[in-house]
């Protein structure tokens, strides 16, 4: 947006300064007025507020026929074309692209003021007792999923902070949880701490995990580029490349390999990644499914998700009604003899 208001000489400085306001005129609750004249209180120091004040000014004067779409990264747009080839669910997506879904939060009992499924709540102004925050497409998935898990002994190998194990544990789910990141184990002990759960935690690389007991469920909620929450967080696209994607494939590649060999005969991983890209969704699975013949990916029954290849998408377009939700894409693999 940026690039046809200033030159390519303009100061390093003065280009981020620029940028953190745009952030503030586009983001925050701050009124416009503020934040130029704050911007250009502080560009003092550097001896162009003029270039800042006009060049906010501009901004803000074209901010009605600004297209934001127009500004998504090529690539970004080709792929989330790609994956969701409906005109309908395209439109939602750009019309809001810079719209964040509401928060929700899941009760741990039924609750009557639920908007859907009998748990999940909008997140108004406070957090309700027994409840805990969680997009609505995150309860998706595994509301869908949890039906194909082999016993009621899961083992979550990417947990924390937690969402997911503490939805099974209140699916009456035995969930036993590692992780390998301690700032994320913390985050998990809080929300267990706040709910009064008993829910094993332990921090641990699953890649290097050795099998002690027979293990005939594993949850991968794997590490991705988080694309799929491009409208919660729109910084997501601009951060991602390439070869950042390339790599995240070749660890969720690693952690489904490690998964199917320590699976039992007739096991289920449930795979799930908050990523559209097809690198981090259907590809992998591509790739799992050609090189372990001994896997199979099972069909879901699911109104709110859109099968592409060999998994599913959440289809935003079915959550428009209650405040929207992110993408999440989820496969669910046999492992057979
Ligand atoms: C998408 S997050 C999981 C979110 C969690 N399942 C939930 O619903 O709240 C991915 C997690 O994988 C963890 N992780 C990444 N590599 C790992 C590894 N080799 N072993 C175990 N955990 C790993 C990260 O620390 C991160 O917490």
């Amino acid at each position: 947006m940026l690039k046809k208001y200033i030159s390519d000489r303009t100061p390093k400085n003065i280009y981020i300064i620029l940028k953190i306001n745009l952030v503030l005129i586009f983001f925050s609750k701050k009124p416009q007025h503020a934040i130029v004249h704050d911007a250009v209180e502080f560009s003092k120091q550097f001896d162009k507020s003029k270039l800042i004040n006009a060049v906010l000014r501009n901004i803000l004067r074209d901010q009605e026929n600004l297209k934001l779409e127009k500004n998504l990264p090529d690539n970004f747009q080709k792929v989330l074309d790609k994956i969701f080839s409906s005109s309908k669910i395209r439109e939602y997506l750009y019309q809001t692209f810079f719209t964040k879904p509401i928060d929700y939060q899941i009760s741990l009992n039924n609750h009557k003021e639920a908007i859907y499924e009998k748990r999940v709540l909008p997140f108004k102004s406070k957090l309700l007792k027994n409840c805990f925050v969680q997009d609505i497409g995150n309860y998706e998935v595994i509301h869908t999923t949890h039906q194909f898990f082999q016993s009621k002994k899961i083992l979550d190998v990417c947990s924390a902070p937690g969402g997911k194990s503490i939805l099974l544990h209140s699916l009456g789910y035995e969930v036993d949880c590692i992780d390998k990141s301690n700032s994320q184990i913390i985050k998990f002990k809080q929300n267990l701490k706040r709910l009064g759960l008993n829910i094993k935690i332990q921090k641990k690389d699953f890649l290097k995990l050795t099998k002690k007991q027979n293990i005939s469920s594993i949850l991968l909620d794997a590490p991705c580029s988080a694309l799929g929450t491009f409208r919660r967080n729109p910084d997501v696209a601009s951060k991602i490349n390439q070869s950042k994607l390339k790599r995240n494939q070749k660890i969720q590649i690693q952690m489904l390999d490690k998964a199917i060999n320590i699976l039992d005969e007739n096991g289920i991983i449930v795979y799930i990644v908050c990523s559209f890209h097809p690198f981090e969704t259907i590809n992998v699975i591509d790739k799992i499914a050609q090189k372990h013949k001994n896997i199979r990916t099972l069909s879901l029954d699911s109104d709110k998700m859109i099968k592409r290849q060999n998994g599913y998408f959440i289809n935003p377009l079915k959550f428009k009604d209650v405040g929207g939700s992110d993408i999440f894409f989820v496969s669910v693999l046999k492992k057979t003899k």
